[in-house]
């Protein structure tokens, strides 16, 4: 497995999740990795926020299956509004893990001049299950089960997450 980038300043880390509409994959994943670092006593240090390549869900709230599998699992998803992902954030962002490769693509075309590619990870590189395959499956033109297979993967790559952030 990877490690995540070093923080760019002392003051707290602060990581981006992008994937490509920003609501299915990456505001779920923004949700619990958000509850999971409050649970250990890390929200004040370690600052969440989430994103989509694309612009045509600005402003909306996630999926609404993507929220019924949250919900179902015990998070809260109401307060999710999308936006979109823009070069700047890699002023903001000491890691930006994005959901598949096409996202990484995108992403890394927004990167401005001075910007560090090497701070452009896949999520799933912390997957403690993960096969060659690291890219989380777009679950938006499938059903339910797919909403509940990548919470499943967040699950695990959360706590991966969680477990790195708490002791750097
Ligand atoms: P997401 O899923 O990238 O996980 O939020 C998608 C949401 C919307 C679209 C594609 C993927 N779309 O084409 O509108």
């Amino acid at each position: 497995m990877v490690d995540l980038p070093a923080p760019r300043t002392p003051r707290g880390y602060a990581l981006a999740l992008v994937c490509l509409g920003n609501i299915c994959r990456s505001p779920m994943a923004h949700v619990v990795l958000a509850h999971k670092l409050a649970a250990a006593g890390l929200a004040s240090q370690v600052a969440v926020a989430s994103s989509g390549t694309g612009d045509w869900h600005i402003g909306e709230k996630m999926d609404h299956r993507a929220a019924e599998s949250l919900a179902h699992h015990g998070y809260d998803p109401t307060v999710h509004r999308a936006q979109q992902f823009v070069g700047d954030w890699f002023t903001r962002y000491d890691a930006i893990l994005v959901m598949d490769a096409g996202n990484r693509r995108d992403v890394l075309r927004l990167t401005p001049a001075d910007g560090d590619r090497e701070r452009v990870l896949l999520f799933r590189a912390f997957d403690p299950e993960a096969g060659d395959d690291l890219d989380v499956p777009d679950p938006w033109y499938g059903d339910q089960r797919g909403f509940e297979a990548v919470l499943q993967i967040i699950e695990r790559t959360t706590d991966e997450l969680v477990t790195r952030l708490a002791d750097p």
